[in-house]
């Protein structure tokens, strides 16, 4: 979610500090940030992303690339973010006095798009599934589950007006800017996700058959990784920490000048990985127990999940928690959204003096489209690029590319182009916190970021 006051996105240098919200509290920005990283990258992606890789080892190199990469980079986002007070192209150029840096900005706002474009095809599925758990339609066996997901996706229609549904769900926060009453809602449903996501946990292990997904979880086999393996978790880090769009650019700007921008990132991260891998924690055990592949791909807790809601509890039970997971993912899903759509509404806002109402329908209707195209291309319809369905193929671009080269950028620009004494300057509040860690943090953003993501891409490309 953001805590974006529409009237005050206007990024004029001057009037930034009397104009502009900021968040309220600590755990006001903490939950605000938290909000945009935890999402469908978390409860979706990564588990289908883990289950795709072999399991644990993902699980390991992930986690690394979370704390060694991820949260060194996110901490460069907020740098930039607070020192340039305003939206991302701008806050780049800002920072390093140079006006080209600014199309890492850019860069955002395209990935930010082209993600929103396949994320609210993914979020309509959530809806739907919201829709059928009212009915009492959803919680059947896993066959059943398995060839519904399969029919239901590659429909004409059905998915691609939900995800239509989605994104005027987003663009009407957007554009009529309640993200504050967004805010407010989520920093009470965060606490119910986690616990029912604690809740589903149990049941899942619980299920006759279970433990041998938790060892898939939790034993590692280092010979499955191969570069691949090295890109997705790579790729999946930075997606689920909402890291190298500039979207965390965005938000650092309304933080407060006394915000410490370590501990925040530490914060989230430790947040976002443990909701991820409680996730992993429902869905392997109980792709274990009803028989499902582990790399059955993006339909994974679309086809597992009913199967657990069905067997683990009793009917009447299984009815109100499925409806309560559906409808928290989806508004988990929400907040990230918004955060995508805030990014280019913003800027488009700021950079041609529209109206914020008519850059969020510029938004909007390129993200429709988008998403129709993501849509389709699940089986209705062959739409491929690459060799890739469309929908796999911007989630592909995106994650594993175009969000890396993005912190990439952000490290080496913070790290090589900005003067170090400002830099200094915004990461210890002045000298107030986290002085010790500067050097070593900024050897991480100077040094360990790039040369390790750009291995990385090399080794992908075959060059390493
Ligand atoms: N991090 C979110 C998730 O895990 C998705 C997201 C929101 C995102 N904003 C982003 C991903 C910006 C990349 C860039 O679901």
């Amino acid at each position: 979610m953001t805590t974006q006051n529409p009237s005050s996105a206007d990024g004029k240098g001057k009037s930034q500090a009397v104009g502009r919200g900021s968040f309220g509290g600590k755990l006001g920005i903490v939950l605000a940030t938290a909000g945009s990283a935890v999402g469908l990258g978390n409860v979706w992606r990564f588990p289908y992303m883990m289950g795709e890789n072999g399991g644990a080892a993902f699980l390991f190199i992930y986690m690394l690339f979370v704390f060694l990469l991820g949260v060194p980079a996110m901490v460069a986002e907020f740098v930039v973010g607070r020192h340039g007070q305003s939206s991302a192209v701008r806050a780049y150029s800002r920072i390093s006095g140079n006006k080209a840096w600014g199309m890492v900005g850019m860069m955002g706002n395209v990935a930010s798009t082209v993600i929103l474009g396949f994320y609210a095809v993914v979020a309509g599925w959530c809806l739907n599934y919201l829709w059928c758990a009212i009915c009492g339609t959803i919680n059947v066996g896993t066959s059943e589950a398995a060839q519904y997901f399969s029919s239901f996706s590659s429909d004409m229609s059905s998915p691609v007006g939900w995800a239509m549904v989605f994104l005027l769900i987003t663009h009407s926060v957007v554009s009529a800017g309640v993200e504050k009453g967004i805010e407010r809602a989520a920093k009470s449903l965060m606490p119910i996700l986690i616990m029912l996501l604690l809740v589903l946990v149990v049941a899942s292990c619980m299920l006759p058959g279970a433990m041998q997904g938790v060892e898939f979880m939790l034993r590692p086999d280092f010979s499955k990784v191969t570069s691949r393996t090295l890109l997705d978790a790579m790729g999946q880090a930075f997606f689920s920490l909402s890291l190298g769009t500039a979207c965390l650019c965005t938000y650092a700007s309304y933080f407060k000048r006394d915000t410490n921008l370590v501990t925040t990132s530490r914060e989230i991260a430790l947040l976002d990985t443990g909701i991820a891998i409680l996730s992993g924690l429902i869905i392997f055990p109980a792709a274990a127990a009803v028989g499902v592949n582990a790399d059955s791909g993006p339909g994974l807790i679309f086809i597992t999940l009913p199967a657990v809601f069905q067997q683990a509890f009793s009917p009447t039970v299984g009815y109100v928690a499925s409806i309560m997971f559906y409808a928290l993912l989806s508004l988990a899903a929400l907040t990230s959204t918004i955060s995508m759509h805030e990014i280019t509404t913003s800027y488009i806002h700021e950079r041609f003096s529209l109206p914020r109402r008519s850059a969020a329908w510029a938004v909007t209707v390129v993200c429709m489209v988008l998403a129709m195209l993501s849509s389709l291309s699940c089986g209705a319809m062959r739409i491929e690029l690459a060799g890739m369905s469309f929908l796999d193929f911007s989630d592909f671009v995106t994650g594993q590319f175009l969000l890396p080269l993005g912190g990439m950028l952000t490290c080496i620009c913070v790290g090589w182009f900005v003067d170090t004494k400002l830099v200094q300057d915004e990461f210890t509040n002045g000298g107030a916190v986290c002085r010790r860690l500067f050097p070593w943090w900024l050897f991480l953003i100077r040094f360990v970021c790039p040369v390790c993501i750009a291995a990385i891409f090399l080794h992908q490309f075959g060059l390493l």
